[in-house]
């Protein structure tokens, strides 16, 4: 898998470098993981934080009012499996540890999260993850999941992720934005 990451990051580097879109890199990743990865389409032009706006938009126009509901706590069993399937399908692009330091990371334009910055982590809703998950984020090497996980696999690892979030210390202290 490093080998093939490892490609895949140098496939992508060079389609941002020279300026075309990397859904053909999107697709050779996708036919070589079994990733059907639809949701790589345009990559924007925008800055960092443009693309997460962006992101939250589009998860807000589709979830409605589904996008403020909370998804409850975990349960143990969700978090033995939901590590399980983490180790095996997410931690080529998010690390080990969730931080978004994956071996296949290194090259993306569009960084995987850091699952353990609590105050990244209150960007998007739960229910905006979940789905996220499930659609992946257009035009980031984010696939889409929801053909590959069934629900309830879907909902351990992201029970999973959300428990690797550091305890937010600073609540609303002075933070208006997110900023990195
Ligand atoms: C091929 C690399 C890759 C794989 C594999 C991958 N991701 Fe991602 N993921 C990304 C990238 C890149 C982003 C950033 C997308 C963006 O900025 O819109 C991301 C973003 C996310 C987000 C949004 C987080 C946030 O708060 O910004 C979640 C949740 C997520 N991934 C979960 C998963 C899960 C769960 C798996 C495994 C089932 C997984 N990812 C596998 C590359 C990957």
């Amino acid at each position: 898998m490093t080998i093939t990451g490892l490609k895949f990051a140098a496939a992508v580097l060079l389609a941002v470098s020279t300026g075309i879109s990397y859904a053909g890199a999107g697709h050779q990743h996708a036919a070589e993981t079994g990733v059907h990865n639809m949701a790589a389409m345009d990559s924007s032009g925008g800055g960092h934080m443009d693309h997460m706006n962006e992101v939250l938009q589009w998860l807000k126009h589709e979830l409605g009012a589904k996008y403020e509901q909370p998804v409850p706590p975990a349960t143990k069993q969700q978090m033995v499996s939901g590590q399980k399937i983490f180790t095996k399908f997410c931690v080529t692009c998010h690390g080990a540890s969730g931080k978004g330091d994956g071996v296949a990371a290194a090259g993306f334009k569009q960084k995987p999260a850091d699952f353990t910055d609590a105050e990244h982590s209150k960007f998007y809703s739960d229910q905006g993850r979940l789905y996220l998950i499930k659609k992946g984020s257009k035009g980031t090497p984010m696939p889409a999941w929801e053909d590959i996980l069934k629900e309830d696999e879907i909902l351990s690892v992201h029970a999973f992720i959300r428990s690797l979030r550091s305890p937010v210390k600073t609540i609303n202290k002075g933070h208006t934005g997110h900023t990195h």
